[in-house]
């Protein structure tokens, strides 16, 4: 049977970066065979803008039945006014609570032809490969009681709750040692064990989890102190685990090692592989409809969406040597542009990929 992806364009950025990525997969269709469809649906601001909210029924069954879902991105400053139920970011965050998808897989890899296009010196980022294995659907995103109330002075408060079972730090500690035993086989877990006593019991069940997992070591660090190790001597990582808000903070932080976060793919799975894609940056609406945007992070997110939920391999690795070969010729978006190189539009580097997938005939 064709399997399908869900392709979400949602708003600012995300149809300019998504139509690009759906260039390079009608390339691989065309030319290396590749039997996939691809359906589109309404998510964010866009599907608000439509149909009242920002995750419509249809989208969601969309997701549900497609074998992948490709999202761009979602929210801008339009829909900021609005009530947090109806959100464009609510969209996202109910896409990713639905479809149960748990373990968020951001691999910040610095690309060599990049190396001077990070604001760091390239002694400490050349080479950087690392990992962050993000819990996404717990945590303060998603914990009650939440809200803004008045106090008993009549003052506002506004409150959030940090709350993780052990079952839910168990199931992402499977994800990131299983992760970890193929790459380097170290693992690190970020928490705030000195300070908060949801995070110490993530400690403790992630050590529980590791007597499965003799071969990786495990270390642990507080989420202070990774932030400052991520940019004082990132190399020292290889797979980082930690719950949701501190790892939305730290692959941000790790993105910009590799010269741009509009570098960076990633994967939100649920236990049985399926899985949701993403560039990790957001709408960008301040250069929405400028033609300017990368659309690296976008591409390379097919790339493993073909990897890991549509066991593609080969087209995975095309797109890979494909975005390489491109960075290889001196195109660069604006965003990784420095003295020397081609600066490219959106649209060019799309079709730079593109041209680059059509001359990699290899197996
Ligand atoms: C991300 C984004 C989202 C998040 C926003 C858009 C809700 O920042 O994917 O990192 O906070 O998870
Ligand atoms: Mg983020």
């Amino acid at each position: 049977m064709q399997q399908k992806i869900a392709v979400l364009p949602g708003d600012g950025i995300g149809p300019e970066i998504v139509a690009e990525a759906l260039k390079v997969l009608d390339c691989l269709r065309q030319d290396h065979g590749l039997a996939v469809e691809t359906e589109p649906g309404l998510i964010g601001g866009a599907a608000y803008d439509e149909t009242g909210t920002p995750l419509p029924d249809a989208t969601l069954a969309l997701a549900k039945a497609a074998d992948a879902v490709l999202l761009g991105a979602v929210g801008g400053p339009k829909w900021e006014p609005l009530d947090y139920a109806v959100r464009p970011e609510r969209g996202l965050l109910g896409l990713r609570s639905e479809l149960q998808l748990f373990a968020n897989l951001r691999p910040a890899l610095l690309y060599p032809q990049l190396v001077a296009a990070s604001t760091l010196k390239p002694e400490v980022v050349s080479g950087l490969d690392i990992l962050i294995v993000r819990e996404l659907t717990g945590g303060m995103y998603f914990g009650t009681p939440r809200g803004v109330r008045l106090n008993d002075q009549g003052l506002r408060e506004g409150y959030n709750t940090l709350v993780y079972t052990e079952a839910e730090i168990r199931r992402i500690g499977h994800v990131a040692f299983t992760t970890a035993q193929k790459r380097q086989k170290r693992l690190c877990s970020v928490d705030k064990a000195n300070v908060l006593e949801c995070t110490e019991l993530w400690r403790e069940v992630m050590i529980e989890v590791s007597r499965d997992y003799p071969d990786v070591s495990l270390s642990h660090m507080y989420v202070d102190n990774a932030a400052m190790q991520l940019v004082r001597a990132p190399k020292q990582f290889d797979v980082l685990v930690t719950e949701n808000m501190f790892g939305d903070i730290l692959s941000d932080c790790a993105a910009m090692l590799t010269g741009s976060i509009g570098m960076l793919p990633s994967a939100s799975l649920d236990q049985h592989g399926k899985g949701m894609y993403e560039p990790i940056h957001g709408s960008a609406p301040d250069i929405a409809g400028k033609g300017i945007a990368n659309p690296i992070a976008t591409i390379l997110s097919l790339a493993m969406l073909l990897r890991y939920s549509l066991g593609q391999t080969a087209a995975a690795d095309r797109i890979e040597r494909a975005v390489s070969a491109a960075l290889d010729q001196g195109y660069r978006t604006a965003d990784i542009y420095s003295d020397g190189t081609r600066k490219t539009g959106t649209a060019a580097m799309g079709d730079a990929i593109v041209a680059a997938l059509r001359l990699d005939r290899s197996a």
